[in-house]
């Protein structure tokens, strides 16, 4: 799928996907993973606040459970301009990708697109731990 494609199901994660009750900041985000399927959703908010799920968490943990292991794409889209996932969301990312294209969009015309070693330096990740590397 192309990036602008991907951008459009974010958005409409961000504008009908999220439950913000208490911060009423909405994320929207989509994958697309290795095989070509796509998933989508929008943050999540508890009122305890500390269980709230990202945007992110949302969409990859809706591919994950489908079986789904390799993220190839991934777009954010929040409230603000140039919306980035939090450091936990950048971890998860980690652990799906070696190297996905991470978009950061505003809109399909107005996104840029960053590596996983741009946003999340000398990572760890699932190699250090399973005899990999
Ligand atoms: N949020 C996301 O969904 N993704 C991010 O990358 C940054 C933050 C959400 C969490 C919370 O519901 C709201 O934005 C404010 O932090």
């Amino acid at each position: 799928m192309n990036k602008e494609k991907l951008i459009e199901l974010a958005l409409k994660a961000r504008d009908e996907a999220t439950y913000t009750p208490y911060s009423h900041f909405n994320v929207g985000c989509a994958v697309e993973m290795e095989d070509g399927s796509v998933y989508s959703g929008g943050n999540i908010e508890i009122s305890s606040y500390s269980p709230t799920n990202c945007a992110e968490r949302t969409a990859i943990f809706k591919a994950v459970s489908e079986g789904k292991r390799e993220i190839k794409k991934i777009a954010v889209v929040g409230d603000n301009e140039d919306t980035f996932p939090c450091g936990v969301c950048r971890q998860v990312i980690r652990e799906f990708s070696k190297d996905p294209e991470i978009i950061i969009a505003n809109s399909t015309t107005d996104y840029k697109v960053f590596t996983m070693e741009e946003i999340l330096p000398h990572s760890f990740g699932p190699e250090d731990l399973l005899g990999e590397k």
